[in-house]
């Protein structure tokens, strides 16, 4: 599905050369929930835009599905970002004169088809997660869980074959984290969508199949969740963070 290898991503501020991504390796397969954990500042968000090509890599490649992303021509990239993923932002970035139903549909409309199918799946997703009371509304007039189910929504509405999501619990109270985490349970459920979540929350990490630690701009440890409760999965992801921060 993803396949991510030798990746390498510097910034250059004035004269100095900021190494960020240094040679970072991973897979990831169809219908996993992966999350990417990582002290603030160890790129992260570097390594989303860099997948969702917002920002060139230095080096290394990026494979979705059989697609070299860096083969790509704009055009043709766009049409990736709209039609293969859906992006969750830290801040939403709903529409603020737009309905939730309008927010939702907006990725098809950009790709240009709101047919009767479209407009099906739209109230479908707002069945799946709850916002149905709240389609005419708009994101002045909901709450923080429902903004953010609205953004996984609108991320789902195109079935991309992956969603990324940058932080999608960061601002959030536990229960809307929790309406999240389950938002994109549902849509493995539902859709098999493949989720890629950068967070630096043990309590979200705990939800997902996998955790890539990164430290020091490499993939530090690969924590797999396997047949562990989600407790106990937690525990070993913060026993993990901690050890990093002994090292
Ligand atoms: N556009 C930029 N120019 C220069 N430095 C940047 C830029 N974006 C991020 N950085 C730096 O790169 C490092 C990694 O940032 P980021 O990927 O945002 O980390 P994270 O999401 O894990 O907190 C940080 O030290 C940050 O200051
Ligand atoms: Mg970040």
């Amino acid at each position: 599905m993803l396949k991510v290898n030798d990746l390498h991503k510097s910034y250059q501020v004035g004269k100095t050369t900021y190494e960020v991504l240094k040679g970072v390796s991973f897979e990831i397969a169809k219908g996993e929930f992966v999350a990417v954990m990582g002290p603030s500042g160890s790129g992260k968000t570097t390594l989303l835009n860099c997948i969702s090509c917002y920002i060139p890599a230095d080096k290394g490649s990026i494979m979705l599905g059989k697609t070299e992303l860096a083969r790509l021509s704009e055009e043709q990239l766009a049409t990736v970002r709209n039609r293969e993923l859906g992006f969750v932002f830290q801040d939403f970035l709903l529409l603020d004169g737009l309905s939730v139903r309008d927010n939702i549909l907006l990725p098809a409309i950009i790709g240009g088809t709101v047919d009767p199918d479209t407009e099906r799946r739209a109230e479908e997703l707002c069945r799946i997660f709850g916002i149905s009371a709240i389609e005419e509304k708009y994101p002045a007039e909901i709450s923080g869980g429902e903004k953010q189910r609205t953004a996984v929504a609108r991320a789902l509405i195109n079935r991309p074959m992956m969603i990324l999501a940058d932080e999608p619990t960061g601002n959030l109270d536990s229960k809307s984290s929790r309406a999240v985490i389950d938002s994109f349970l549902q849509a493995r459920r539902a859709m098999g969508a493949t989720i890629f979540m950068v967070t630096h929350d043990s309590f979200a990490a705990s939800f997902c199949d996998r955790a890539i630690i990164l430290r020091d701009g490499q993939v530090w440890r690969t924590v797999e969740r396997g047949d562990m409760e989600r407790l106990s999965f937690q525990d070993k992801l913060l026993d993990s963070v901690r050890e990093m921060g002994r090292e």
